[in-house]
């Protein structure tokens, strides 16, 4: 796989990672495009801010979420779902900024999975501490498209399953501007992420931030 980003962005880049069949650790791919991804993050966050949901075993979750798009991914004590209004504002989410969807195409693309058109962009927000057990993406309905997962901020474990719980998980460092795809035989595999070590950014202070985008609908 070539190692040139599709940004044009000038300079030596570390190779891509395969991680299994359509799955693919990008280094640095959205690194180019960190300042426009966070400015698009502070609008979608002043319309519908992060919040921290409650699972359906009562549990408040560590990381803080919002979304943008068509819908967003929400829990709460009757289970998981995507809906088109945030249940905290009463208004639809956030559409999705244009950097976004673009961004998510490009990396989808580099990945072997062209024509990426993301409706649902889950929004991530990891303070120290906060972690995300292993789990599969399994609410979409179109299990087709894949999945692009996008770090911002303060490098993360990134736990990399397989399709069976079973396996046991890679750790993976995932530093800011990496971009994880994985589709095809691996878009339902396992992941999660470590607890978060604190640290400072120079983009995003204290935090780890996380855009995940999905085709839900
Ligand atoms: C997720 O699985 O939704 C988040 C993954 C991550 O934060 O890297
Ligand atoms: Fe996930």
């Amino acid at each position: 796989m070539s190692a040139a980003s599709g940004t044009g962005a000038p300079g030596p880049r570390r190779g891509d990672l395969e991680l299994g069949p359509g799955a693919v650790l990008l280094h640095g791919f959205a690194g180019p495009d960190a300042a426009a991804l966070l400015a698009g993050l502070d609008a979608v966050l002043r319309e519908s801010p992060f919040r921290h949901m409650v699972v359906p075993n009562g549990r408040r979750m560590s990381v803080a979420m919002s979304n943008a798009g068509l819908v967003g991914w929400v829990a709460d004590r009757s289970g998981y779902r995507y809906a088109p209004t945030d249940p905290d504002t009463g208004r639809p989410w956030p559409a999705m900024p244009d950097a976004f969807a673009a961004l998510a195409d490009r990396a989808a693309e580099r990945a072997g999975h062209p024509g990426f058109v993301p409706d649902c962009c889950l929004l991530n927000r990891y303070a120290p501490g906060a972690r995300m057990s292993l789990h599969q993406d399994g609410d979409e309905r179109d299990l087709g498209a894949p999945i692009v997962s996008v770090s911002l901020g303060l490098p993360a474990t990134f736990l990399w399953g397989g399709v069976s719980r079973a396996d046991r998980p890679r750790r993976l460092r995932l530093e800011h501007g990496d971009v994880v795809v994985w589709g095809g035989a691996s878009r339902l595999a396992f992941h999660g992420v470590d607890v978060l070590k604190p640290g400072r950014h120079p983009s995003t202070g204290a935090l780890r931030l996380n855009l995940t985008f999905r085709r839900a609908l």
